[in-house]
């Protein structure tokens, strides 16, 4: 998922994980790992994520749609 929250821009990956989501360290706003969408903040926000796939013993992760949406 994306590391910026769309709150104040702290950095998820300095969040905390809670079950299957992550609480961002500024405000405590939390995202669902699945599809980014906000289980603890305003209706409606949500953050981007990406495909991941496990190809021999590597993690690979398709950014192509956030070079896109970032030009
Ligand atoms: S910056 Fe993430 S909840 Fe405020």
């Amino acid at each position: 998922m994306d590391d910026r929250c769309p709150h104040e821009r702290f950095g998820l990956s300095g969040g905390e994980l809670v079950g299957e989501a992550v609480r961002c360290p500024g405000h405590g706003w939390t995202f669902a790992l699945s599809d980014g969408r906000a289980v603890r903040g305003p209706e409606g926000m949500r953050v981007r994520v990406f495909p991941v796939r496990e190809r021999g013993g590597n993690l690979e992760v398709d950014l192509s749609d956030a070079r896109e949406a970032d030009a």
